[in-house]
């Protein structure tokens, strides 16, 4: 085990953002490269999309940044084993827990110093229509019914929130897409305030213990982006920028947002 950073603030949950854009810039993508493990780079290497690439390696340098943040090793020697379904996690452990997303050029990456399992996802806000398209295989008949309620202006909003929600779950879980998307519902307690999404209804084979996660979206240069959270490890979620993001650690932006189910 590595030993723990003695100042870890387990209150705090951590959502650290990267652009891919910001590789364009020949020197940040070659700083971001130089943190890569073998494995990392022969899986980089074999996009063929130079788009995927650059979202891929911004996505790898963000996460060990991000934990180098936090943890005791520098970037480059963060080492990962992954589960049975592929979610990776810190070898040996260390009592930092991560989950990464990436889609559409932005790379996110959410760390908790808490030991509680996270999940987070990301979709271009622009999406939406594409997420409506498919909603009726992957939204859960109690979602169905409290979509078709909601006016037309509110609908593409939720079509975001549940997609994300549900994905962060799944990944929080660690399970990914093992777990029937339409056996889990993010659902609206209060009609009055129809974007706020406030209750998970899980089945109960699925997940005998729903109420210990807690979650939220948030909205971030163009992006949706959902966050998961087991026990309510944490009460707030500070949201950072790092440009570029392998060039230096340091985040250029820092929002200290009230943590769990803000309205929009
Ligand atoms: C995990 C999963 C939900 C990812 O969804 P996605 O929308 O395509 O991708 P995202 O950008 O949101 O997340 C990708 C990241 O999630 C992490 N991840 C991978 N598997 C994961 C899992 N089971 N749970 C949580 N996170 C996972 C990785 O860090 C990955 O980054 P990388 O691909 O750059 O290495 C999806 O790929 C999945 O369900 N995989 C499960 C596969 C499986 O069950 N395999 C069984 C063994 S063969």
């Amino acid at each position: 085990m590595h030993p723990r950073n003695p100042y870890r603030n387990t209150n705090i949950l951590h959502l650290w953002c990267a652009h891919a854009g910001d590789l364009l810039d020949e020197e940040a993508s070659r700083a971001c490269a130089s943190l890569l493990s073998e494995d990392e780079c022969a899986r980089w290497q074999r996009f063929r999309v130079e788009r995927a690439r650059r979202e891929y390696l911004a996505a790898h340098a963000l996460l060990r940044n991000a934990l180098s943040h936090y943890g005791t090793l520098p970037p480059q020697d963060w080492r990962f084993k992954s589960n049975a379904h592929g979610k990776p996690a810190p070898d040996p452990d260390c009592g930092l827990r991560f989950n990464l997303s990436h889609s559409g050029g932005l790379a996110v990456c959410l760390v908790s110093e808490a030991d509680a399992h996270v999940g987070v996802d990301v979709e271009p806000a622009a999406r939406a229509n594409q997420i409506a398209a498919v909603a009726h295989k992957v939204f859960s008949p109690h979602e169905q019914a409290a979509l078709d309620a909601l006016p037309a202006p509110d609908k593409l909003n939720r079509y975001l929130d549940l997609w994300t929600l549900k994905e962060a779950y799944v990944k929080a879980r660690g399970l990914g897409f093992s777990l029937p998307l339409d056996r889990i519902s993010f659902l609206s307690d209060n009609p009055d305030r129809a974007p706020r999404l406030a209750r998970l209804a899980v089945d109960a084979a699925l997940d005998p213990d729903p109420d210990r996660w807690s979650f939220t979206t948030l909205d971030h240069a163009g992006y949706r982006i959902a966050v998961v959270v087991e026990n309510a490890a944490a009460g707030l979620l500070d949201v950072r920028e790092a440009r570029p993001p392998a060039a230096t650690a340091i985040p250029v932006a820092t929002l200290l947002a009230p943590a769990w189910l803000p309205d929009r």
